[in-house]
């Protein structure tokens, strides 16, 4: 399909005062200008933040489904609380997709040398048929790549190579990561093995603790085995691990995370402030929206903080991300490669029943969109 002979279509989220609606919106995409590119987007994962983008505080479990013009769009009702939640967003016609992955079809004259080549992007409103973006916000991949193999090239792989920059920059020898199931958590067990760096994986079930040691995890707990908390205190102490990442964020695991290492850590000389090592926990995700419960087993060298792969970037500078980035490109098929469970269209988007299953959000559910397929799924 040419992107000059029909107009291109993408996904839209919209809020209005008492709705949110998500729709296929036709646009115009220009021609490229000084150092942009034009790119078929032919993947494109469907993350966990992107779906916060879509549906932000609607509940989808509400969507109705309304149709003009042989097109199907989803309406969201949300009450006064929802629509406050998102009032800086109020009337924006946002498209979601925050990287993926495609081939470049049109260049401006000093980038001609790129058509045809296969690059992953990083810039938001990926969940378009056509994507005119600048080049420093692609990586170009080999000749023969296929797009659906480095789509998910920036958000997992960089948060992963940040923790591990994070870590040295602040002194800590090895970590704890939660949700360690996740397609990030197997690239961070991958790349911990790789760099000879000591983890400790905590999922919630017994499959994802295999799922886990079938790729060499070493240190793998279940949070709902007895004794875990026990247990996740030997490891802290056997392996030194003072800094965790902890992507549910609501209940008590961080606070159970920071309880294990004061007590691993407790000096052998009485002290009624405890441990002085200092012990973090960065919350980078929402996988539970409850309040964050801190106890106050923690002793007093603690602290617990927000996570942003975008802000930690910006703070390594523009060197450092380059090395990051030039790694996730030589092992895109190896430690960051992703799992997906099925590859679904644009028009899918606004299935009330697949997004029910896209927002469960389970181990091996996630989605990859490939905007160039015409209509919905085979
Ligand atoms: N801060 C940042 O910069 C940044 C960057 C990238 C990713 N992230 C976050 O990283 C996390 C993983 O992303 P991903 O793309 O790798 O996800 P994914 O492959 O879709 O996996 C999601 C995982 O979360 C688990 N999970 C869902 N709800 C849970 C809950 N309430 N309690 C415990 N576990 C739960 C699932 O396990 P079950 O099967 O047991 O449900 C599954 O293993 C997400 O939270 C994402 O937002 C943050």
């Amino acid at each position: 399909m040419d992107y000059r002979q029909s107009p291109n279509l993408s996904l839209r989220t919209k809020v209005s005062s008492d709705r949110l609606e998500v729709s296929l919106e036709e646009d115009d995409l220009g021609e490229p200008q000084n150092d942009e590119i034009v790119v078929r987007v032919e993947a494109s994962p469907v993350n966990p933040s992107d779906l916060g983008l879509i549906f932000g505080a609607a509940d989808p479990r509400r969507a109705i489904v309304k149709e003009a013009g042989g097109r199907r769009r989803l309406v969201i009702p949300l009450d006064e609380r929802q629509a406050g939640a998102m009032a800086a967003r109020r009337d924006l016609s946002l498209c979601p997709g925050l990287e993926g992955a495609g081939t470049v079809v049109d260049a401006s004259k000093r980038h001609e040398a790129l058509i045809g080549r296969t690059v992953a992007i990083f810039g938001g409103g990926m969940y378009s048929r056509f994507r005119r973006i600048s080049v420093d916000d692609c990586l170009l991949y080999p000749e023969g790549t296929a797009p659906a193999s480095c789509a998910s090239s920036f958000v997992n792989p960089l948060t992963v190579l940040g923790f591990l920059e994070t870590m040295r920059d602040e002194g800590h020898k090895a970590l704890v990561h939660t949700a360690a199931a996740s397609n990030l958590g197997q690239m961070l067990v991958k790349v911990c093995l790789a760099d000879g760096i000591d983890l400790i994986s905590i999922v919630r079930s017994p499959e994802q603790a295999r799922l886990l040691e079938a790729i060499g995890a070493k240190h793998v707990l279940n949070s709902k085995d007895e004794g875990f908390r026990g247990r996740l205190k030997d490891l802290v102490r056997e392996t030194g691990a003072t800094l965790g990442f902890d992507a549910i964020g609501g209940g008590p695991l961080a606070c159970d995370i920071l309880t294990a290492m004061e007590r691993a850590f407790t000096p052998k000389t009485f002290s009624m402030y405890g441990s002085v090592v200092n012990k973090q926990v960065y919350v980078y995700g929402m996988l539970d929206s409850k309040t964050i419960e801190i106890r106050r087993t923690v002793g007093a060298a603690w602290g617990v903080g927000g996570w942003l792969m975008m802000n930690r970037m910006a703070a390594l500078g523009s060197a450092r991300v380059d090395k990051l980035k030039q790694r996730v490109v030589r092992e895109i098929d190896t430690s960051f490669r992703s799992n997906f469970n099925a590859t679904i269209g644009l028009e899918d988007m606004v299935d009330p029943e697949l997004v029910i299953k896209m927002i469960g959000l389970e181990t091996g559910a996630k989605y990859l969109l490939d905007p160039s397929l015409n209509g919905p799924r085979p």
